[in-house]
């Protein structure tokens, strides 16, 4: 079946569902067909636990961009020991980041807008379509309330860049609720959290916030909200609809 016609019938039949309900509709329904993309953020690891619990056939992968924090690798090496599930990593084309830090310098991002989605070319989102090769959808963490670019994402929708259907079971979900399903569930976390780091990324680009502040204004602070994506997660660059 055409990939667009499944995902508006999925649409249809997931009405009403929650995010544990989704999970084992599109375990169903793609098989290996299928994956799961952990950051090891808040959200990641409530869908890796409910993974666990409804729908352990379904793969999770990491892209290693080379620049984690030490405490991401520690939660990951905690999600194998504890999750009886199907963890990949995926790496970055060496040469390609050999080539970049030998003509750009180790820390080019810091340089301009253009370098540091150089880097995030080379060490995310090529690794992403690897990842992607055999799949006609993958499942995210990604949340509406989370920045200005992401307002309007849908638990189902359709991924221009990928041409496969994206399921972000967690979009209508706020912060609050990620934390308590986290307390209620004792779901490991980053240990950064406790130190003021909320959502978390590659380490040099990363850094705590103060408490008030927008959760993603640690992320690629010397940049505009707007411009603060990665190439994950780039289409279209949609704000939230108006305000009724
Ligand atoms: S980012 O695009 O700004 O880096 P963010 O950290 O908010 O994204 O994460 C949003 C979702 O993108 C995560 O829930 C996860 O599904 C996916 N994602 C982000 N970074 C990675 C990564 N390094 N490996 C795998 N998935 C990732
Ligand atoms: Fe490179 Fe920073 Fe992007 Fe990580 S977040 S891939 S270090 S620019």
């Amino acid at each position: 079946m055409d990939l667009k016609q499944k995902l508006s019938e999925l649409q249809q039949k997931s009405k009403g569902l929650t995010a544990p309900g989704i999970l084992q509709l599109v375990e169903k329904e793609f098989g290996k067909r299928l994956t799961m993309a952990s950051s090891l953020g808040e959200e990641d690891q409530v869908l890796t636990d409910m993974v666990a619990k409804v729908a352990p056939t379904i793969e999770i992968f990491t892209l290693d961009t080379g620049r984690l924090h030490q405490e991401t690798y520690d939660l990951l090496a905690k999600n194998q020991k504890r999750y009886k599930l199907n963890f990949k990593v995926y790496f970055p084309d060496p040469k390609a980041v050999e080539e970049m830090v030998r003509t750009k310098g180790i820390n080019l991002f810091y340089e301009s807008i253009d370098n540091r989605k150089l880097c995030c070319g080379v060490r995310k989102v090529e690794p992403l379509k690897r990842a992607l090769a055999n799949v006609d959808a993958w499942i995210t963490g990604l949340r509406r309330a989370q920045a200005v670019t992401r307002g309007s994402i849908e638990v189902f929708e359709w991924d221009e860049d990928h041409q496969k259907i994206k399921i972000n079971p967690l979009a209508y979900w706020s912060l609050d609720e990620v934390r308590k399903y986290i307390k209620d569930n004792n779901v490991e976390v980053n240990e950064l959290h406790a130190k003021g780091f909320v959502s978390i990324g590659c380490a040099p680009c990363t850094r705590a916030v103060k408490p008030g502040e927008d959760i993603r204004a640690g992320r690629w602070w010397w940049e505009q909200p707007e411009q603060k994506e990665c190439g994950l997660h780039n289409n279209p660059r949609r704000p939230a609809p108006p305000k009724k």
